[in-house]
């Protein structure tokens, strides 16, 4: 069990860099392994759910080491495609080796995958878009078995545009033959990323970014690299604390576009933003202002990730803010939690609704994922006195030394493991 010891009340001030991101480099190591190749990374976050993809590749015979933000994986030597039951069950994004591992192996065994309970998160996209291909797939109490032998290109239509299931079906048509053209595709960030990637692997792939991603085959490079751009989520977590806590902080080598919707509530809030190219400067006003209605969608709408950090946020913010969650059923399961630093919170199904209270007072909170462990932080900073956070490793799987990184910003943060 891990302790956040969290004195509130400081304002955070000063500049920094931000973390690489999680949610691109996850794909992009599992399709390390779409063809024989070596591959570079840079910038690559040190975080559980990274460590938990390298040991996936090293269980299939791969080559995955990490030294700092570098990793170097070498899948020429893959000689399985079964992933163990206690390896997939680390994370939700274990789930896009089934792509990589098809188009690789022209099969793949493995088991449904975990990650934060957020919801049902069924995986029938994934699994109707590799179909289409020409896979077959059983399933059978959690375990799933897909056989593909040689896939074919398809026409493939996403009745939602599913991160996971764009990305699953972007590598699983690098090895198929012809042409795979994915439709309601999703536009995330991330999606260009795994694009970028997938180029110096030498697939012919383009439109990531739109809703239409063309997959066209791929002439195998033996090398491969990519550089991970800093995560669009722990930035909007950076700036929702500089404004929990009035505070002024400048987030550099970053680009704003990628979490512009987040900017704009805290602009709508009383914040200052000001943005170039490569950073943004949030410097918060004293008493933040309530901002309406937030409700999130996919890219480029508001993101469900930053949902909980926003909330918390606008604690203390004066009026009534309105949250409507789109993407997830069960994503407030931090809301209970920040009631007890005294917040004023309403659930009732997909919306919450927040009053702005006055003050906040520290407390002992039980982080429940992920982003509500990072918005418990993020309410703490702003609470008065003391608030002592216990999480079972949620926040540290996405979260690299932040810590460390919020002490730097002037915060009075201490985890203890
Ligand atoms: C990715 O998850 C992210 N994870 C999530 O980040 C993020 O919250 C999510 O996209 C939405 O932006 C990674 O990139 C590793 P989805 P993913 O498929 O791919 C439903 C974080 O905190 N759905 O776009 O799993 C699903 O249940 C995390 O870093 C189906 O119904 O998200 C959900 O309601 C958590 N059937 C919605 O779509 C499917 O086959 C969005 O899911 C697939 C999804």
């Amino acid at each position: 069990m891990e302790c956040w010891h969290i004195r509130g009340g400081r304002r955070l001030e000063g500049a920094c860099f931000v973390q690489g991101s999680k949610n691109a480099s996850l794909p992009i190591l599992a399709a390390s392994l779409v063809c024989p190749a070596e591959t570079e990374l840079e910038n690559v976050p040190c975080l559980r759910d990274v460590d938990a993809a390298l040991r996936i590749l090293r269980h299939l015979g791969c080559r995955a080491e990490q030294r700092g933000g570098s990793v170097s994986i070498d899948s020429r030597g893959l000689n399985g495609s079964e992933i163990p039951r206690r390896l997939m069950e680390e994370m939700r994004s274990s789930v896009i080796f089934m792509g990589a591992l098809i188009a690789r192996c022209g099969q793949a065994r493995l088991s449904l995958p975990g990650g934060c309970q957020l919801g049902k998160r069924p995986i029938d996209l994934h699994l109707s878009a590799l179909r289409q291909m020409g896979a077959q797939i059983e399933e059978d109490g959690g375990e799933i078995l897909c056989r593909a032998g040689k896939l074919h290109g398809a026409e493939i239509s996403l009745p939602f545009p599913s991160v996971g299931a764009t990305e699953n079906a972007m590598l699983a048509a690098c090895t198929a033959e012809g042409k795979t053209v994915i439709r309601g595709a999703a536009r995330e960030p991330e999606i260009g990323a795994l694009q970028d990637y997938l180029r110096t692997l030498g697939a012919r792939i383009s439109g990531a970014g739109t809703d239409t991603v063309t997959v066209e085959g791929l002439q195998a490079k033996e090398h491969a690299s990519c550089r991970i751009a800093p995560d669009r989520i722990v930035a909007s977590t950076l700036v929702c604390a500089a404004a929990a806590t009035g505070g002024d902080v400048e987030l550099r080598g970053i680009d704003p576009r990628q979490f512009s919707t987040v900017l704009d509530f805290l602009n709508r809030a009383g914040c200052d933003i000001i943005s170039s190219d490569r950073s943004v400067r949030c410097r918060a006003a004293q008493r933040l202002k309530a901002v309406g209605e937030v409700v999130t969608a996919p890219y480029p709408g508001f993101p469900t990730d930053a949902q909980p950090v926003l909330m918390a946020a606008l604690l203390r913010a004066e009026g009534r803010t309105k949250i409507k969650e789109t993407i997830f059923e069960n994503r407030f399961r931090q809301a209970a939690e920040l009631c007890r630093l005294g917040a004023d919170i309403t659930v009732s199904g997909r919306t919450a609704e927040i009053w702005g209270v006055e003050r906040l007072q520290g407390a002992a909170l039980t982080a429940t994922d992920l982003r509500g462990g990072a918005a418990m932080i993020v309410a703490g900073l702003g609470a008065e006195g003391e608030t002592l956070l216990f999480d079972e490793g949620h926040i540290t799987r996405g979260y690299e030394r932040f810590d460390a990184r919020l002490r730097a910003l002037g915060a009075d943060v201490v985890l203890e493991y």
